[in-house]
């Protein structure tokens, strides 16, 4: 069958109507694109399919500027031109929170990525057969990847060094391996992380920082300098990292508050920088090595009496948690749910809710809503460039 992209809904899948049927189409599609598909899944009311080739191309696309562009399955929007990706994620966004949270938006703000590319100051790779790449596109077939423009330089350098030790200790290496590499360009240090058991052998080898052996890096992100585990999470794209905390300082500056609750705060990315403007800090984080390493900072810069650390999982703080008058979010995909559900508990009059997955975003917004917020903000922060994923900051204010 061959059809014409209409438009793009969340997850980033083209749709077309036809004969009151709903045709989506995944592929990395975009409106314009004239493309032949194959049914994957056929239902009453709508026909799931994929990309078999493209006829053309919509007027959106541009040249590749990478070489694997098509192939690879890690920049699904390869070739379309920037600021179409932005007006689509925002289109998308909008039909989130009218379908989800039955809100209906006018506009969105929008913070494009500054550069569009390189961005990535981590990627997770997959190692396979002695060759280091991304998956090809809807497949597990690997595309080997000698440089990829969309990371950081130093992660193309972490490349070429694992290339290199690949070769030279082929048998150490299992048939497939994934490893992320993240790249400090404040201080220009690689670190690997590989995933699941490995060989004494093969740690000794990941363990190496391309200055030095250490398992940390220092980050500066805003005015603070951190050192960070390699199993510490750190956003993905560090210049609209800047600009999310920038935003959020700003906030705090003009509301006068006391109380922050950060949960799912990591190493205290969001409200470190915070801690001079409000009197006291709780960050809640399960993972401790990230509580770890926000602790150090807390030590070095003598800010114990104003900044606690509960290294235990969000769900079991909301047993008995403590009450805040702004409560900052930052949950992985799955969303919030169950803090919005028991937000009376923490009771803050202002939500700042940080996410990478709008669906869940625009059911945890509906029940902040039933439960008297209303948003006072919306702002897309383009995280990810090249790819349909979809950051959004929400600011909301008890009514
Ligand atoms: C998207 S990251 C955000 C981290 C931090 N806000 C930042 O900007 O670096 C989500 C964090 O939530 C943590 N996390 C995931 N599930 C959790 C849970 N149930 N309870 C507590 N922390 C959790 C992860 O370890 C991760 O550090």
């Amino acid at each position: 069958m061959r059809v014409k992209i209409e438009k793009v809904v969340f997850p980033g899948v083209g749709l077309v109507k036809s004969n009151g049927k709903a045709i989506f189409v995944e592929g990395g599609v975009v409106p314009g694109d004239i493309v032949n598909v194959r049914t994957v899944k056929e239902s009453r009311d709508y026909l799931k399919t994929a990309v078999t080739g493209f006829v053309r191309f919509s007027e959106h696309r541009e040249k590749y500027f990478c070489r694997y562009g098509g192939k690879c399955g890690g920049c699904l929007w390869m070739g379309v031109n920037y600021d179409f990706q932005l007006q689509i994620k925002k289109s998308m966004l909008k039909d989130l929170f009218l379908r989800n949270a039955g809100i209906e938006i006018d506009d969105i703000d929008l913070v494009p990525s500054t550069p569009p590319y390189p961005y990535r100051l981590r990627a997770r790779f997959k190692i396979e057969n002695g060759k280091i790449g991304f998956y090809k596109r809807n497949s597990h077939e690997l595309v080997e990847i000698k440089n990829c423009p969309v990371c950081l330089d130093g992660i193309n350098r972490g490349i070429e060094y694992l290339s290199g030790k690949i070769k030279q200790y082929r048998s150490h290496f299992p048939s497939f391996l994934e490893v992320e590499i993240r790249y400090s360009p404040f201080e220009d240090s690689i670190l690997f992380r590989p995933a699941g058991k490995i060989s004494k052998k093969l740690k000794n080898i990941f363990l190496y920082d391309i200055n030095r052996e250490r398992e940390f890096q220092n980050f500066k992100f805003g005015d603070n300098t951190y050192h960070l585990s390699i199993n510490t999470f750190t956003q993905i794209n560090p210049f609209q990292n800047e600009k999310v905390i920038a935003r959020i300082k700003e906030f705090v500056m003009q509301k006068k508050l006391s109380k922050v609750i950060d949960l799912y705060g990591g190493f205290g990315n969001l409200s470190l920088p915070l801690e001079e403007f409000v009197e006291q800090i709780t960050v809640v984080e399960e993972n401790s090595y990230a509580v770890e390493d926000g602790r150090y900072f807390v030590s070095v810069n003598g800010i114990e009496s104003k900044v606690k650390f509960v290294n235990d999982r969000v769900e079991n703080f909301m047993n008995e948690p403590e009450r805040g008058d702004l409560l900052i979010l930052d949950p992985p995909r799955k969303g919030a749910k169950e803090v919005m559900n028991n937000i009376e508990k923490i009771s803050p009059h202002w939500i700042i809710y940080l996410s990478c997955n709008p669906a869940t975003l625009t059911r945890d917004v509906k029940i902040a809503t039933k439960k008297g917020y209303k948003i006072s903000d919306i702002i897309l922060f383009d995280f990810f460039p090249y790819t349909p994923e979809i950051e959004t900051m929400v600011f909301m204010e008890k009514g």
